[in-house]
């Protein structure tokens, strides 16, 4: 047991800071809280994270559109995680208080509505359900058994002429990009209706592409307005750190909800110095800077750390910050190797032979094939010799025990191989992207979902011979095919 009831710090003291004893339903309460805050899609502490002047710009767009009943588009432009849908979010929630039922709210993602039907027959439902709210009368007007009636059905009601004491509609589109791939219908309409309509549209296009105004096609792009909010990743350790540690902060209203107020001050004391002061929260923030600057996955490793707090011990512990770290699977090719079968490992190994032999991008199974038979033949002869002329040696388990000629297996055993190589996504499409008829940029992406692959069908390898050799263990015995 940790001493208990010692008399209120002014400051946290470095050696021991777990030292506090607060009232223990003051810990519930900041553990609950701190929780929340990270596993938020909400930015904490909002005015203190550098987005407030990009979420002034949006705030400012819909209260034109609301307010001033105008329509309006606007392209919100960042990496993942950088806090897009976060400001969407917070000028939401201030819309949501400061015209409630003046407006309405339509969320799509291409995610989840990959094709243009799916996103209409949404558009549909969410429209319904916000009429339905207002007016418990309401039948569904907006989703009808055709999806093309659907369509024009939503275009009618919206443009219709009387409609304007009608509520504004704010469209948030998600992933925006994904929606560009065929024929832009959808997006044309809305923009279209956002120019034209009687109600007042507001459009605002979410992807993490710089170019994605280049994928629209004109007559999207001529309607789209010019406006874009781009936002950008950190630039610093201490920027990141700075945005990191939001989540971890208690706001002056929460402190106030505290039985004992200067444990919240002494909590908030804790955190602003942990990266100064702590080298595991140091390694953690340096990390995640250097490999992603995701903050996201920030929240997600000090979760653990606050949610371990107790009365107990009220602050979290710095090693905790790197618990999930320390319990993580490997990274996705390490933990994919461990789980391909010896035909499947044989067969990407000939592939990046051949790849590092020709110094070409591309293969295809016929080549990789060719090259695994001539690979197993000089394997087979190598390991004979190898097993004669090293018999002195007791340990040689591996290569001496290969007295077994491996097995040269046929196309046909091996085409499922290289399809299973395929679906793991080891080998991917040539590119990402290619372009239409029209000459319009077209994504791929989705093409390698399909389950089958041609044998003359060129791929890339997503790894090269070295990384396969640093992945196996020393004693495999394929390992030597990794060297040329
Ligand atoms: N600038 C920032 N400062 C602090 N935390 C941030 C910032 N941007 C994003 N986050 C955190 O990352 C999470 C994901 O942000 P989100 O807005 O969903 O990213 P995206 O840009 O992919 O939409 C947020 O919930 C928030 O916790
Ligand atoms: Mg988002």
């Amino acid at each position: 047991m940790v001493a208990a009831a010692q008399p209120p710090q002014s400051s946290v003291s470095t050696d021991s800071p777990y030292l506090y004893s607060p009232p223990s339903s003051d810990t519930t309460v900041v553990k609950n809280l701190i929780l929340a805050q990270l596993n938020s899609p909400k930015v904490a502490n909002f005015e203190s994270s550098g987005l407030t002047e990009k979420y002034n710009e949006l705030w400012a767009m819909f209260e034109h559109t609301v307010r001033d009943r105008q329509g309006s588009s606007v392209l919100v432009i960042g990496p993942r995680a950088v806090g897009k849908t976060a400001i969407i979010n917070q000028a939401l929630d201030k819309l949501a208080i400061e015209y409630d039922g003046r407006y309405i709210v339509v969320r799509l993602s291409a995610y989840f509505h990959p094709d243009e039907h799916g996103a209409v027959r949404e558009i549909a439902r969410q429209l319904d359900i916000n009429a339905k709210k207002n007016h418990s009368s309401h039948q569904s007007q907006f989703q009808q058994p055709a999806i093309n009636d659907t369509f024009s059905n939503i275009l009618n009601i919206l443009d219709h002429p009387n409609s304007s004491e009608s509520m504004a509609v704010i469209f948030i589109v998600d992933e925006i990009d994904k929606f560009t791939d065929n024929k832009q219908t959808l997006l044309y309409n809305l923009l279209d209706l956002a120019q034209t309509s009687q109600v007042p549209i507001c459009v605002v296009g979410v992807s993490p592409k710089i170019t994605v105004r280049e994928l629209f096609e004109k007559r999207v792009r001529s309607r789209f307005s010019q406006r874009v909010i781009s936002l950008t990743k950190p630039g610093s350790v201490d920027h990141f750190w700075a945005g990191a540690k939001l989540a971890l902060l208690l706001s002056p209203t929460h402190i106030a909800q505290l039985q004992d107020a200067n444990y919240g001050r002494l909590w908030n004391q804790y955190i602003d110095s942990l990266f100064t002061r702590s080298p595991p929260v140091r390694k953690l923030v340096y990390e995640l800077y250097y490999c992603t600057k995701n903050y996201r996955q920030f929240n997600i490793y000090s979760a653990y750390a606050v949610a371990q707090i107790s009365p107990q011990c009220p602050f979290p512990i710095e090693t905790h910050f790197l618990h999930y770290a320390s319990v993580q699977p490997p990274g996705t090719i390490q933990g994919l190797f461990q789980s391909l079968s010896s035909l499947e490992l044989l067969l990407a190994i000939a592939a990046a032979r051949w790849i590092e032999k020709f110094d070409l991008p591309t293969i295809n199974f016929n080549l990789a094939y060719k090259e695994y038979e001539e690979m197993i033949k000089s394997f087979n002869i190598s390991s004979t010799t190898l097993a004669t002329s090293s018999p002195s040696r007791s340990d040689t388990r591996i290569l001496t025990n290969i007295k077994v000629n491996q097995k040269v297996w046929s196309a046909k055993v091996l085409r499922n191989s290289w399809e299973s190589l395929y679906r793991m996504g080891l080998l991917i499409d040539q590119s990402g992207v290619s372009t239409n008829a029209d000459g319009h940029v077209i994504s791929n992406a989705q093409l390698n979902k399909t389950y089958t692959i041609e044998d003359s069908k060129m791929v890339q390898l997503d790894t090269n011979l070295e990384e396969i050799g640093s992945r196996l263990d020393d004693q495999d015995p394929f390992k030597r095919l990794t060297k040329l």
